[in-house]
Protein backbone atom coordinates (compact mmCIF):
# COMPACT_ATOMS: atom_id res chain seq x y z
CA UNK A 1 0.00 0.00 0.00
CA UNK A 2 1.52 3.16 -0.98
CA UNK A 3 0.02 6.06 1.13
CA UNK A 4 -0.09 9.59 0.28
CA UNK A 5 -1.03 12.62 1.97
CA UNK A 6 -3.13 15.43 0.21
CA UNK A 7 -2.41 19.10 2.16
CA UNK A 8 -5.25 21.43 0.85
CA UNK A 9 -3.99 24.79 0.90
CA UNK A 10 -7.32 26.60 1.00
CA UNK A 11 -9.69 26.67 4.26
CA UNK A 12 -12.79 27.05 2.76
CA UNK A 13 -15.67 24.31 2.94
CA UNK A 14 -16.37 24.33 -0.28
CA UNK A 15 -12.90 24.75 -1.60
CA UNK A 16 -12.01 23.46 -4.93
CA UNK A 17 -8.17 22.66 -4.20
CA UNK A 18 -9.89 20.24 -1.16
CA UNK A 19 -12.28 18.48 -3.98
CA UNK A 20 -9.73 17.91 -6.29
CA UNK A 21 -7.85 15.74 -3.54
CA UNK A 22 -11.27 14.37 -3.16
CA UNK A 23 -11.02 13.04 -6.36
CA UNK A 24 -7.75 11.90 -6.13
CA UNK A 25 -8.68 10.18 -3.20
CA UNK A 26 -11.62 8.27 -5.51
CA UNK A 27 -9.25 8.10 -8.72
CA UNK A 28 -6.15 6.34 -6.67
CA UNK A 29 -7.07 2.93 -6.21
CA UNK A 30 -7.00 0.32 -3.97
CA UNK A 31 -3.22 -0.05 -4.19
CA UNK A 32 -2.70 3.25 -2.74
CA UNK A 33 -4.28 5.32 0.14
CA UNK A 34 -5.28 9.22 0.29
CA UNK A 35 -5.19 11.05 3.10
CA UNK A 36 -6.59 14.65 2.87
CA UNK A 37 -5.46 17.20 5.65
CA UNK A 38 -6.35 21.00 5.74
CA UNK A 39 -4.67 23.18 7.70
CA UNK A 40 -7.68 24.27 10.41
CA UNK A 41 -5.60 25.80 13.46
CA UNK A 42 -2.12 26.86 12.51
CA UNK A 43 -1.68 30.31 13.28
CA UNK A 44 0.33 32.87 11.81
CA UNK A 45 3.92 32.23 11.91
CA UNK A 46 5.35 33.88 15.00
CA UNK A 47 8.99 33.91 16.38
CA UNK A 48 7.69 34.84 19.71
CA UNK A 49 5.32 32.36 20.26
CA UNK A 50 7.97 29.58 19.01
CA UNK A 51 9.79 30.93 21.20
CA UNK A 52 8.03 30.69 23.92
CA UNK A 53 5.65 27.52 22.83
CA UNK A 54 7.65 25.65 20.20
CA UNK A 55 5.88 24.55 17.54
CA UNK A 56 2.08 24.45 17.79
CA UNK A 57 0.13 21.13 18.05
CA UNK A 58 -1.81 21.25 15.04
CA UNK A 59 1.73 21.66 12.95
CA UNK A 60 3.43 18.84 14.90
CA UNK A 61 0.49 16.53 13.84
CA UNK A 62 0.99 17.89 10.28
CA UNK A 63 4.57 16.84 10.65
CA UNK A 64 3.71 12.97 11.76
CA UNK A 65 1.55 13.23 9.11
CA UNK A 66 3.64 13.72 6.67
CA UNK A 67 6.57 11.94 8.34
CA UNK A 68 4.17 9.03 8.04
CA UNK A 69 3.54 9.49 4.31
CA UNK A 70 5.29 8.03 1.32
CA UNK A 71 4.47 11.17 -0.68
CA UNK A 72 2.84 14.48 -0.36
CA UNK A 73 -0.09 15.91 -2.85
CA UNK A 74 0.10 19.98 -2.46
CA UNK A 75 -3.04 21.66 -3.49
CA UNK A 76 -2.40 25.20 -3.78
CA UNK A 77 -4.73 27.66 -5.04
CA UNK A 78 -3.76 30.47 -6.56
CA UNK A 79 -3.96 34.28 -4.99
CA UNK A 80 -3.08 37.39 -7.12
CA UNK A 81 -0.57 35.46 -9.69
CA UNK A 82 1.62 33.80 -6.70
CA UNK A 83 0.90 31.28 -3.90
CA UNK A 84 -1.63 31.48 -0.79
CA UNK A 85 -0.30 32.99 2.19
CA UNK A 86 -2.03 30.26 4.18
CA UNK A 87 -0.18 27.39 2.59
CA UNK A 88 3.02 29.15 2.43
CA UNK A 89 2.53 29.85 6.61
CA UNK A 90 2.38 26.70 7.21
CA UNK A 91 5.27 25.22 5.47
CA UNK A 92 7.10 27.61 7.20
CA UNK A 93 5.52 26.46 10.33
CA UNK A 94 6.61 22.62 8.78
CA UNK A 95 10.34 24.21 8.59
CA UNK A 96 10.75 25.17 11.64
CA UNK A 97 13.38 23.92 13.54
CA UNK A 98 15.20 23.65 10.40
CA UNK A 99 17.08 20.75 12.27
CA UNK A 100 13.36 19.06 11.14
CA UNK A 101 13.33 19.81 7.55
CA UNK A 102 15.25 16.93 6.84
CA UNK A 103 12.47 14.60 8.25
CA UNK A 104 9.74 16.72 6.71
CA UNK A 105 11.29 17.58 3.61
CA UNK A 106 14.07 16.43 2.13
CA UNK A 107 14.20 13.47 0.04
CA UNK A 108 10.44 13.53 0.11
CA UNK A 109 8.24 12.96 -2.97
CA UNK A 110 6.02 15.44 -3.47
CA UNK A 111 3.70 16.45 -5.96
CA UNK A 112 1.92 20.20 -6.83
CA UNK A 113 -1.39 20.58 -8.52
CA UNK A 114 -3.65 23.26 -8.58
CA UNK A 115 -7.78 24.29 -9.65
CA UNK A 116 -9.18 27.59 -9.93
CA UNK A 117 -12.38 29.24 -11.22
CA UNK A 118 -9.98 31.38 -13.27
CA UNK A 119 -8.66 30.67 -16.90
CA UNK A 120 -5.35 29.82 -16.24
CA UNK A 121 -5.33 27.07 -14.12
CA UNK A 122 -2.98 27.98 -10.87
CA UNK A 123 -0.18 27.84 -13.24
CA UNK A 124 1.44 30.76 -11.99
CA UNK A 125 0.90 29.43 -7.74
CA UNK A 126 2.44 26.34 -9.16
CA UNK A 127 5.44 27.76 -10.56
CA UNK A 128 6.10 30.11 -7.53
CA UNK A 129 6.01 26.80 -5.36
CA UNK A 130 9.13 25.51 -7.48
CA UNK A 131 11.99 27.21 -5.81
CA UNK A 132 10.84 26.77 -2.42
CA UNK A 133 10.18 23.36 -2.71
CA UNK A 134 13.49 23.17 -4.33
CA UNK A 135 15.24 25.33 -1.13
CA UNK A 136 13.24 22.11 1.09
CA UNK A 137 15.08 19.52 -1.00
CA UNK A 138 11.62 17.80 -2.11
CA UNK A 139 12.12 15.23 -4.81
CA UNK A 140 9.37 17.24 -6.72
CA UNK A 141 7.48 14.90 -9.43
CA UNK A 142 7.26 16.05 -12.87
CA UNK A 143 5.70 13.35 -14.53
CA UNK A 144 2.22 14.67 -14.67
CA UNK A 145 0.39 18.08 -14.46
CA UNK A 146 -3.15 18.81 -12.70
CA UNK A 147 -3.79 22.83 -13.85
CA UNK A 148 -7.45 22.55 -13.48
CA UNK A 149 -9.12 25.96 -14.53
CA UNK A 150 -13.07 26.70 -14.62
CA UNK A 151 -13.47 24.21 -11.58
CA UNK A 152 -17.15 25.03 -10.75
CA UNK A 153 -17.98 23.19 -14.07
CA UNK A 154 -15.82 20.21 -13.95
CA UNK A 155 -15.35 19.53 -10.02
CA UNK A 156 -18.32 19.20 -7.38
CA UNK A 157 -17.39 19.53 -3.44
CA UNK A 158 -17.67 16.19 -3.18
CA UNK A 159 -14.75 15.09 -5.52
CA UNK A 160 -16.64 14.04 -8.05
CA UNK A 161 -15.54 15.03 -11.73
CA UNK A 162 -17.89 15.39 -14.81
CA UNK A 163 -15.51 15.29 -17.26
CA UNK A 164 -13.94 12.04 -18.67
CA UNK A 165 -10.78 13.91 -19.88
CA UNK A 166 -10.53 15.22 -16.44
CA UNK A 167 -11.16 12.19 -14.62
CA UNK A 168 -8.39 10.38 -16.69
CA UNK A 169 -6.13 13.39 -16.21
CA UNK A 170 -6.60 12.97 -12.21
CA UNK A 171 -6.02 9.47 -12.10
CA UNK A 172 -3.09 9.36 -14.65
CA UNK A 173 -1.57 12.07 -11.95
CA UNK A 174 -2.16 10.36 -8.56
CA UNK A 175 -1.46 6.63 -9.42
CA UNK A 176 1.70 8.08 -11.89
CA UNK A 177 2.72 9.63 -8.70
CA UNK A 178 2.40 6.98 -6.30
CA UNK A 179 4.25 4.89 -8.42
CA UNK A 180 6.96 7.42 -8.36
CA UNK A 181 6.80 7.52 -4.43
CA UNK A 182 6.93 3.87 -4.07
CA UNK A 183 10.35 3.72 -5.51
CA UNK A 184 12.85 2.79 -2.94
CA UNK A 185 14.93 5.46 -4.34
CA UNK A 186 12.54 7.89 -3.75
CA UNK A 187 11.99 6.70 0.42
CA UNK A 188 12.63 9.58 2.33
CA UNK A 189 13.33 9.13 6.22
CA UNK A 190 10.90 7.68 8.39
C1 LIG B 1 -8.11 34.73 -6.01
N1 LIG B 1 -8.39 33.92 -7.08
C2 LIG B 1 -7.47 33.80 -8.13
N2 LIG B 1 -7.60 32.80 -9.08
C3 LIG B 1 -6.66 32.66 -10.05
O1 LIG B 1 -6.77 31.76 -10.87
N3 LIG B 1 -5.58 33.51 -10.10
C4 LIG B 1 -5.39 34.51 -9.20
O2 LIG B 1 -4.41 35.22 -9.28
C5 LIG B 1 -6.37 34.68 -8.17
N4 LIG B 1 -6.22 35.65 -7.20
C6 LIG B 1 -7.01 35.61 -6.07
C7 LIG B 1 -6.70 36.43 -4.98
C8 LIG B 1 -7.43 36.32 -3.82
C9 LIG B 1 -7.03 37.12 -2.64
C10 LIG B 1 -8.52 35.41 -3.74
C11 LIG B 1 -9.30 35.27 -2.45
C12 LIG B 1 -8.85 34.65 -4.82
C13 LIG B 1 -9.59 33.09 -7.10
C14 LIG B 1 -9.32 31.75 -6.49
O3 LIG B 1 -8.80 30.89 -7.48
C15 LIG B 1 -10.61 31.17 -5.94
O4 LIG B 1 -11.04 31.95 -4.84
C16 LIG B 1 -10.50 29.72 -5.57
O5 LIG B 1 -11.79 29.23 -5.32
C17 LIG B 1 -9.58 29.52 -4.38
O6 LIG B 1 -9.34 28.17 -4.16
P1 LIG B 1 -10.31 27.25 -3.27
O7 LIG B 1 -10.60 27.98 -2.00
O8 LIG B 1 -11.56 27.04 -4.08
O9 LIG B 1 -9.54 25.99 -3.07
Amino acid sequence: MTRLLGISGSLRTGSYNTALLRAAQQAAGTDVQVEIATLHGIPLYDGDLEAASGVPAAVKELKQRIIASDGVLLATPEYNGGIPGVLKNAIDWLSRPGTDIPKVFRGRPFALLGATPGGFGTVLSQNAWLTILKQLGVQLWSGGRIVMSHAPGVLDASGSISDEAARKLVTDFVRGFAAFAAQPQATAQK
